[in-house]
Parts: C-alpha cells; sequence; structure tokens
C-alpha cells in the first residue's frame, strides 16, 4: 500500500509528517511519488488561524470525493486541527477514515491496520499533560538539514493562541534521546539541524533533561540546560550548523548569548517573534515582555554579534489595536532591522482569552495594516541585503537553483537564500565561501571565492 502525506502548519508538523513516514516505512508501507499515486493519504493540519482549518478541511473534501476515481482510498487526518476537533471531525467530514491527535502520531500504522480491516471513523487524542510517544524522526538519504523538536507543547498562554490547547504542556525530551537522534541523522549525510521548540530556550525548565550520574555538567560549571544541549548538539561530529526556533525575549540570557557567539557550529540567527511593537497589546497579549525589554534582547544579541540575522512574526488587528499601537509596531519593526518578518491577520481561536473579547478591527482595516507591514519589510529587507554586498557568506550549498538549474542555491549562516554559479567539484552539503554581488529582498546573488 503506497501512502502520501500533505502538510500545513508549522516545522513541528513537517517533522511530524516525517515521523510518520518513517513509522508507516518501517511497517511496511511505501512513500507514493505524489497525492494521485496513493492509496493512503493523510493530513498533517494546523489549528493556529481560521484559515489553515479551511485548508486542510477542504483537502479532506477533495480527498474523501477522490474515492470516485479511486476505489477504497484511505483518508486519516493528524495534527492539530485533529486534536482541536476531537470526534466532531466525523460530523464535518462523516466519511475520514481515521483522526489522530498530537503526540499520538507512533499510534497511525495501528489506526491504519485497523481501518484495512474494515474499520471506520476511528480516533485516538491525547491527553494535554501525557508523556509524548515522540517516533524517531526519518533517517532516509539525501538531505542535509533536518528538523528535530526538542521541547513539546507550549504553557505560555499567550491570548490569541491555539497551541498550548493541541499541542499540550511543555515536555523537553531526554537531552540524551537527542543527541542519539542528531547522531544518526549525520550518519545519514544531515550536517545541519533545527532544534524546535515553540518557547524553545524553555528547554529543560519544566522537567528534568540530563541524569547527573551519566551526563555530568561540562567543566566550567553551571550551565542552562538548553545552552548545554547546544553545546553537546554543536560537538557531534558531521554537524556543521546549529539552528534553533521560536525563541522569546526572556531565554535571550547572558548564558545564551555567550553560547551564541561563542560556539562556531550555531548560526548567528534567531527568529524571535514580537507580535506587536505596542505595550499595551502586548499586555492584553500576555507576551511577557515590553517593547523595550524585546529591543533590549535584540541590543544584546546584535552587540555579541555584528553579522546576526533576525527574523520576527507580527500580528495585525489583534483586539483593541488602534492605529496609534499600530504605528508602534511599525516603528519597533525599524528599530530592530528585521531581515525577514512574517506578518498574519489576526484570527479569533475558540476558547482562547483573546475570542472573548469583541474583533472590533475590521478585515479592510487588518488587510491594510498587512501590507503597509509588508511593504516596510521588503524596503527593509533589501536595504540590509544590500548591505552584505561585497561581504564573503559562508553558503551550504543545496543544489540546483530552483528558478535556473544552470545555478546553485544555498543558505547563509543568517538563513538568506544565496544563488551562485556553480564551480567545478562543488558538492550538494558543503559549505562554500560566496561574495555577494547583488541583493534582491528575499535572495542574494554571487560567486564562490576559490
Ligand atoms: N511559539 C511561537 C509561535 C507559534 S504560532 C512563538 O510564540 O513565538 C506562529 C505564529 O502564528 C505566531 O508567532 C503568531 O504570529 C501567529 N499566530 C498565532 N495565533 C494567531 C492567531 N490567533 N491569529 C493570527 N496569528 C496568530
Ligand atoms: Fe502560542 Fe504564545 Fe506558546 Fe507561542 S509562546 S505557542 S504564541 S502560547
Ligand atoms: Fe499550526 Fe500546530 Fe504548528 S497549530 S503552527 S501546526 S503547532
Amino acid at each position: 500500500m503506497k501512502f502520501f502525506l500533505h502538510t500545513y502548519g508549522c516545522q513541528m508538523n513537517v517533522r511530524d509528517s516525517e515521523a510518520v513516514s518513517a513509522v508507516l516505512s518501517a511497517a511496511g508501507y511505501v512513500a507514493a511519488e505524489s497525492e494521485q499515486d496513493a492509496d493512503l493519504v493523510i493530513v498533517n493540519s494546523c489549528s493556529v488561524r481560521a484559515k489553515a482549518e479551511d485548508k486542510a478541511l477542504g483537502k479532506l473534501g477533495l480527498l474523501c470525493a477522490s474515492r470516485r476515481d479511486h476505489p477504497g482510498r484511505l483518508v486519516g487526518l493528524m495534527g492539530c486541527m485533529a486534536q482541536r476537533l476531537g470526534n466532531e471531525i466525523f460530523k464535518r467530514v462523516p466519511t475520514l477514515d481515521f483522526s489522530v491527535g498530537t503526540r499520538r502520531a507512533g499510534a497511525i500504522p495501528r489506526l491504519v491496520e485497523r481501518v484495512i480491516a474494515g474499520e471506520r471513523g476511528i480516533s485516538e487524542f491525547s491527553d494535554p499533560n501525557e508523556v509524548p510517544d515522540v517516533p524517531e524522526a526519518h533517517t532516509e538519504d539525501g538531505g542535509f538539514s533536518a528538523f528535530v523538536t526538542i521541547l513539546l507543547g507550549c504553557n505560555r498562554r499567550c491570548a490569541y493562541c491555539i497551541v498550548p490547547d493541541v499541542r499540550g504542556c511543555e515536555y523537553s525530551r531526554p537531552a540524551r534521546e537527542i543527541v542519539a537522534e542528531i547522531a544518526a541523522l549525520t550518519r545519514h549525510g544531515v550536517c545541519e539541524v533545527t532544534l524546535l521548540g515553540q518557547s524553545v530556550m524553555n528547554y529543560g525548565r519544566m522537567n528534568p533533561v540530563w541524569d547527573d550520574a551519566i551526563d555530568p555538567p561540562s567543566p566550567g560549571g553551571y550551565r542552562e540546560p538548553f545552552a548545554r544541549l547546544l553545546e553537546a548538539v554543536a560537538a557531534l561530529p558531521g554537524i556543521l550548523r546549529v539552528r534553533f526556533t521560536s525563541g522569546h525575549p526572556s531565554g535571550c540570557t547572558a548564558e545564551l548569548v555567550r553560547a551564541m557567539s561563542t560556539i562556531p557550529q550555531i548560526c548567528h540567527h534567531l527568529h524571535l517573534p514580537v507580535q506587536s511593537g505596542s505595550d499595551r497589546i502586548l499586555k492584553a497579549m500576555r507576551r511577557g515582555y515590553t517593547r523595550e525589554q524585546y529591543l533590549d534582547a535584540v541590543g544584546r544579541l546584535r552587540s555579541a554579534m555584528p553579522d546576526f540575522a533576525l527574523t520576527t512574526d507580527v500580528i495585525v488587528g489583534f483586539p483593541g489595536e488602534t492605529v496609534e499601537d499600530f504605528e508602534q509596531t511599525r516603528s519597533l519593526m525599524d528599530a530592530a532591522g528585521f531581515d525577514n518578518a512574517f506578518i498574519f491577520k489576526y484570527s479569533p481561536r475558540p476558547g482562547t482569552p483573546a475570542a472573548a473579547m469583541e474583533d472590533d478591527v475590521s478585515e479592510t482595516e487588518k488587510m491594510r495594516r498587512n501590507q503597509v507591514l509588508l511593504s516596510d519589510q521588503d524596503l527593509r529587507g533589501v536595504r540590509n541585503n544590500e548591505l552584505l554586498v561585497g561581504t564573503v557568506q559562508q553558503v551550504l550549498a543545496e543544489g540546483r537553483s530552483l528558478r535556473n538549474a544552470k545555478r546553485w542555491a544555498g543558505r547563509s549562516d543568517g538563513n538568506k537564500i544565496v544563488v551562485f554559479e556553480p564551480v567545478p567539484g562543488i558538492r550538494a552539503g558543503a559549505i562554500v565561501p560566496v561574495r555577494i554581488t547583488r541583493a534582491a529582498p528575499q535572495t542574494l546573488y554571487g560567486e564562490v571565492v576559490q
């Protein structure tokens, strides 16, 4: 039986899909080249905004209807929307075969077996407090870069956010398990890892992650668990680059700044979602920092790393956001000097504290604010990238450029896409020095320094 996974949402879902692929392959199922070829299609869903759920629901509808041309095709759902809706999903998509919540991806082969045996409409959901069953990351050959979830769930409960409801409480995976998983990935050619967590710097705060009898603290004394994990991962043979996401200003401690600026494998890039530049809105959002604290964290990172790259997420149109609040966000974005920003229009999520507030910014106004921030960011992006013209960037070569097969593409330490002319002997998965000759808002162009 051939399977295909459709993945919506964040990198955590991408990672979970890879894990499910690995589990299904181990159980004897075969990955299909495309959805058309698949006898089993699983939609890995996201709940973060209403639009994300609409996409997954639309896809499920089409897949169920596709059984006309593909009789007996099995359709399953997993991920955040599965967890949020529970068995309610079978009212919305009556011919769905199975649904599996977060933290239960390991149960998928078992449910598939039952569906093959003739059961329909079956499900398994998790309790937010349960210790998750984390399937191994994929270890197929071919990729140089891998995501590894280190911290599941979230305890922060920002007023607008559904993630704590669907992903449960914070749980840090034991450090030894993470290190072993990454060591296994390096044996399959992975040289760059991105450590994932909703508030990734909280790693190790809620549950013990080190067994000190086996893993004594590094000589040199106390290390915060997250910084200590960064050291352990960076020290693995074959690991050239370590990234992590998402950050929170409260985690940008002196120890973290020290780790980032002194461990050579750690990229000088941070995704540090700010959400708003207005203290009033930040407070209503329950983000746990002020505008000044955010900018202070950025200042400390920049002064330790002159080549530091910074990206962010922003929500426009949170309940009560006035034009003045919005202008505060604009000015913060200028002051922080973001290299890239993802802008989202506020979407009320059922059961969150913000859903009880009036969604009082009109759709047109949300759209306008969204456009303003996007065009500000385009200008800022080109300006930041132009400053890199003439510099030499260390680029992890990924292979031929998608747009122009004569060229190669890769990513810089600061996570920017760099397109360059290949040189003889170039190899995907190697880090090459590239002198930047031209800058566009999202891309840098250059030549390999021989
Ligand atoms: N844990 C990450 C964010 C995860 S969700 C963090 O706190 O940094 C990814 C992004 O989606 C958020 O940063 C936020 O900008 C956006 N988002 C979350 N809930 C939203 C909502 N209800 N409406 C619009 N955007 C939302
Ligand atoms: Fe959501 Fe806030 Fe947790 Fe991020 S930190 S996942 S925005 S509750
Ligand atoms: Fe979406 Fe779940 Fe990620 S809600 S953003 S897929 S944690």
